[in-house]
């Protein structure tokens, strides 16, 4: 298997609903599937791989927002994604699991067999997605990457990704460096994917650009970010990676809500808006911006319509509508933003939101040029 493809076509994922992780309203459990039925998981996978979609792209997190986000099943519970992938890869052929690990909680070795794994039992078909943050783990774990600052973690990260390096190419490890120090040989398997297999990151800040253009193949920014600014921040990293003969492309999430005609979409689009719960909004705003931010200051800042967006669609960019409008929400990230990677969070989830998707959208993405089947081509990113 091809598993990384040289075309310059749009990649299209689900980012798995591998915790109601992007509609933060208490209705959000009772509207979808049982998220604790390892069916609900595995039927969604082969509903996407029927639909057409490329990949699934799982987050990960350690910690709840708050009690509040606990209370309505908000991020919480949470299934760690490697270990859900293993169970998607069995039921599937084709399509791409990304899975996402934490550098500041896993060894490299540790990582270096997840993967191994992973990639092996599906036939090529992993990718990592790299984070070296502890803001989603502060405090759980006390290890020595909670008492170094953002950069150094980064510092660290790049070390694992060359110890990666070194234990995927099957070879003997001799390794001394600042922050691990490894020797042996790792026990099979290898990779199928050489190598390396994907790699993703999703880091905005100088030091996760560097990173992105020193390891990534892709890089996530949220959906609603600014053309110029999403413009801006790919000339940096394309210019630090083409130092090294690399190229990275640019991935980002969209929140879909597909009906048959716009009204349809936006009557539903309204109904479950109305329904985010605005404390725990409060309490994700307080947890991605600073530790320190109280709610007075979080809800002085927000109106009470943009919490209910950040509710509705957290950082995606809003394709809700009917198929034109969602495809040209799609086909304008493409041709305008440069977009070559969309992670879809669907509010409502259901296998059969995917279906529809897949039935309406879709085609409209092959007719304008920018996605092909992936039935017609050998890999999936
Ligand atoms: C679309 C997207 C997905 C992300 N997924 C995760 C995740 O699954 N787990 C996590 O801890 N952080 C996640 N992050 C946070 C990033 O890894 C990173 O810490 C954050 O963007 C801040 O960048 P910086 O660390 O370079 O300052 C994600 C960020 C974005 C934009």
């Amino acid at each position: 298997m091809k598993a990384k493809g040289t075309d310059n076509g749009l990649r299209v994922g689900l980012f798995h609903p591998n915790a109601n992780v992007h509609f933060g309203s208490a209705r959000s459990p009772e509207l979808n599937p049982d998220l604790l039925d390892i069916q609900t998981h595995t039927n969604l996978a082969s509903a996407c791989e029927a639909a057409g979609f490329d990949y699934l792209f799982m987050a990960d997190s350690w910690l709840p927002y708050g009690p509040e986000s606990s209370r309505i099943g908000w991020r919480d519970p949470y299934l760690f994604s490697p270990i859900l992938g293993g169970a998607i890869a069995a039921v599937t052929r084709r399509i791409g699991i990304i899975t996402t690990i934490h550098t500041s909680l896993f060894h490299p070795v540790q990582v270096a067999r997840m993967g191994a794994t992973l990639d092996a039992l599906s036939g090529g078909r992993w990718g990592l997605n790299v984070v070296t943050g502890t803001s989603s783990s502060a405090g759980l774990i006390s290890n020595e990457f909670g008492r170094i600052d953002h950069d150094a973690r980064y510092d660290a990260a790049h070390e694992a990704m060359a110890l990666l390096r070194a234990l995927w190419s099957g070879e003997q490890v001799d390794h001394e460096g600042p922050y691990y120090q490894v020797h042996g040989k790792v026990v099979g398997p290898r990779t199928v994917q050489r190598p390396m297999p994907l790699i993703v990151s999703a880091g905005a800040s100088p030091a996760g650009r560097r990173f992105a253009a020193h390891h990534a193949d892709t890089i996530f920014m949220p959906g609603r970010t600014p053309r110029e600014t999403l413009h801006a921040a790919m000339d940096d990293i394309g210019a630090q990676a083409a130092e090294r003969g690399r190229k990275v492309s640019l991935q980002v999430h969209v929140s879909v809500l597909v009906r048959e005609a716009d009204a349809e979409a936006d009557r539903v689009s309204a109904d479950l808006k109305a329904s985010v719960h605005l404390p725990a909004v409060a309490e994700y705003l307080k947890f991605i911006s600073a530790l320190s931010t109280t709610y007075e200051d979080i809800y002085a800042r927000y109106s009470e319509n943009d919490m209910r967006q950040v509710g509705l669609v957290s950082g995606g960019l809003q394709a809700h509508g009917g198929p034109d409008r969602v495809a040209a929400t799609l086909i304008g990230l493409y041709r305008e933003y440069g977009v070559r990677g969309v992670a879809l969070t669907f509010p409502l989830w259901h296998p059969s939101e995917v279906e529809l998707f897949g039935r309406l959208v879709l085609p409209r993405l092959a007719e304008a040029g920018i996605w092909v089947h992936p039935a017609d081509r050998d890999w999936c990113w």
